[in-house]
């Protein structure tokens, strides 16, 4: 893959559908951009993709929802994989409110300032009702912008995690428990130091207790921004996280480098 590719929409779960691309880091591998579309009572779409693909991005949300239905979407934080398709969702979607907390309104003011009127402002901790369930904002364990929420749905027992729990991958797969056990530790850790650098640094202690936040809430799914589906492996994927920490910390290629692959490249 040499390009950013969308993929087909699929199932997580009777009433969540995602919204699949990936995104190829040279040298490094693939990284997976989701999407969600929870169809709760109010229709909450979690992110927005990535903004090359944006018109792909819309078609596919439209097959799996008619986007005049949504009235939430869920931005997870203002990175520029998660708000590709903001402002189309924005128009398509006259309904809609972004949920993001008082920092997601402060960065995107930097640039694209959100309309007052369409925003609802929820910290960790804080629920919002959308009919037949009520979302709990919980904040990942790991994340790369301060601004970053994640939701807890009790009724699809599932944790949309935003880039926490992502993996580096070297090929799409369909599930999480579709990647060889070893492949996908080892892509977690490896996503978890790039994304999360600070993760080097964390008291363990601490960083555990926010590990057991998520094993006490035992969600039955794990939807992360950033990795295929994880169905019942949530104790797998802390402990990948877990051991984080202790990995070689990520140096990316240098000029030296960078040259050498553009040399592999064009011979
Ligand atoms: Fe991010
Ligand atoms: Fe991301």
């Amino acid at each position: 893959m040499d390009k950013p590719t969308m993929f087909e929409p699929y199932s997580a779960a009777a009433d969540i559908e995602v919204v699949p691309s990936y995104f190829p880091i040279p040298g490094l591998g693939i990284v997976p951009v989701n999407a969600f579309v929870l169809k709760a009572a109010q229709p909450v779409l979690v992110d927005t993709g990535l903004v090359p693909l944006s018109d792909e991005f819309m078609e596919k949300l439209t097959s799996v929802i008619d986007p005049v239905d949504l009235r939430w979407l869920w931005l997870t934080h203002t990175d520029q994989d998660h708000i590709g398709s903001l402002w189309p969702v924005l128009e398509a979607a006259p309904k809609l409110r972004i949920i993001t907390t008082y920092l997601g309104v402060g960065k995107m003011s930097l640039c694209d300032p959100l309309p007052m009127d369409r925003i609802y402002l929820l910290n960790p901790g804080q629920s919002i009702d959308v009919g037949d369930r009520v979302l709990k904002t919980v904040k990942p364990p790991t994340y790369d912008a301060p601004e970053t929420t994640g939701l807890y749905d009790p009724k699809a027992d599932a944790f949309f995690s935003s880039d926490c729990f992502g993996a580096m991958m070297s090929e799409p797969a369909d599930s999480a428990d579709g990647i060889a056990t070893e492949k996908l530790r080892d892509g977690m850790v490896f996503w978890a130091t790039i994304d999360a650098p600070w993760l080097h640094t964390v008291n363990r202690t601490l960083f555990e207790k926010n590990l057991d936040r998520i094993r006490q809430l035992s969600p039955k799914l794990i939807l992360s921004a950033h990795l295929p589906v994880a169905r019942e492996m949530t104790e797998e994927l802390l402990k990948n996280l877990g051991s984080a920490p202790e990995a070689k910390p990520f140096v990316g290629p240098d000029q030296k480098a960078l040259e050498a692959m553009l040399k592999g490249i064009t011979g």
